[in-house]
């Protein structure tokens, strides 16, 4: 099956030239939005002169921190459900994005538990919710994917749920404030996307489709990623849609083992998702048998793993991980059994080790 129910509008002005798209989601938007970047990039003033025409009122949600808790998403449905909202509009990188589907899944279920997030006997109905991504990595505009903080785990751990947006607005124009560091940490998790989608075992034809197309896209862009050429604004919007497919990618496949060990080291050591999933790209596609090997690196337009390696230090200027939180990665990932079997080269506890750099 290849399923994502998500409306997407790419291209300059996504969002003004489809107002009716968002203002027919509900008649009361809580916007979920995690810093000032969202008034920075102008997402958040097309957001509210779109609402404004339309006459639907909003209020603001601005407590979701990066990777945010469970405990911040049960804050923002008391708040929601307060102000009496009956859709959400997320504005942001993953964080907010996610947040957004997760708030929205809880107002719905208004007397239900944190615990309803986890609870797999339970339904996936919520309020609409539109996405609106300022950086061009997380995907989570066309995936069913909302991961969060849990504390009580000190890890992060995707709701059980499908949770799509109804609606996505990609636009290019938003990436033009971004920080250097978030545009490139941010597009070297769209590129692990690509290549843990691209070889995981529920790959089919048609999530290579969006893959191929999408690491076509990046590759093109990796002068504007290394900072070795200016972003064009043709360059942002590219960059955009190559996170969107590598989303839609991984809401087919999911992800796999570089992705399992990054999260204890973004929330050990509070490294940022992109750059903590890339540290174990290379040693990731070293792995693999030698036809996946080439391929990928043919595709993202590197020789060999090293010199991807090169690149990810070059942009992501990555800090040492200390010897024991890379041995918590190892140990988080050997527990994880849908992990260690989404590849299709053998996983034995040499190879492991060596992808997690113990
Ligand atoms: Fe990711």
């Amino acid at each position: 099956m290849f399923y994502i129910p998500t409306r997407v509008y790419t291209g300059k002005n996504a969002l003004l030239d489809n107002k009716d798209q968002l203002s027919k989601l509900g008649t009361k938007a809580l916007i979920v939005t995690g810093s000032k970047s969202s008034k920075i990039n102008g997402s958040f003033d097309d957001v509210a002169q779109v609402l404004e025409s339309a006459g639907i009122p909003f209020t603001v949600f601005e407590g979701v921190k990066e990777n945010p808790t469970v405990e911040s998403i049960m804050e923002a449905r008391t708040f929601g459900l307060d102000n009496k909202c009956d859709f959400v509009i997320g504005i942001g990188g993953g964080s907010a994005l996610d947040a957004s589907k997760a708030i929205s899944l809880m107002m719905y279920h208004a007397d239900e538990n944190w615990e309803y997030l986890y609870d797999t006997n339970k339904t996936n109905d919520m309020f609409p919710v539109a996405a609106i991504p300022t950086t061009c990595g997380t995907g989570s505009e066309v995936t069913g994917v909302s991961v969060l903080t849990r504390t009580d785990l000190k890890t992060k751990k995707s709701s059980v749920h499908k949770l799509y947006p109804n609606v996505s607005f990609v636009d290019g124009k938003y990436l033009k404030t971004a920080p250097a560091s978030i545009l490139r940490n941010t597009a070297m998790d769209a590129l692990s996307h690509m290549i843990e989608g691209t070889i995981h075992k529920k790959a089919t034809a048609y999530t290579r489709m969006c893959a191929s197309q999408g690491l076509d896209i990046w590759r093109s862009c990796k002068d504007v990623i290394s900072g070795a050429k200016e972003a064009t604004d043709e360059d942002l919007q590219k960059l955009m849609d190559a996170s969107t497919m590598a989303g839609m990618t991984i809401a087919q496949t999911g992800t796999s083992i570089p992705h399992a060990l990054s999260y204890p080291i973004t929330i050990g050591l509070n490294i940022p998702h992109g750059k903590s999933v890339s540290y174990f790209l290379a040693e990731f596609v070293r792995a693999m048998d030698k036809e996946d090997r080439d391929y990928i690196l043919t595709k993202s337009g590197f020789s060999d793993p090293d010199e991807l390696d090169e690149f990810f230090k070059k942009v992501c200027a990555p800090e040492e991980i200390p010897y024991d939180n890379r041995v918590i990665a190892y140990e988080e990932l050997v527990s994880n059994a849908a992990k260690l079997s989404a590849v299709p080269f053998e996983v034995n506890d040499s190879i492991l080790r060596r992808i997690a750099g113990i």
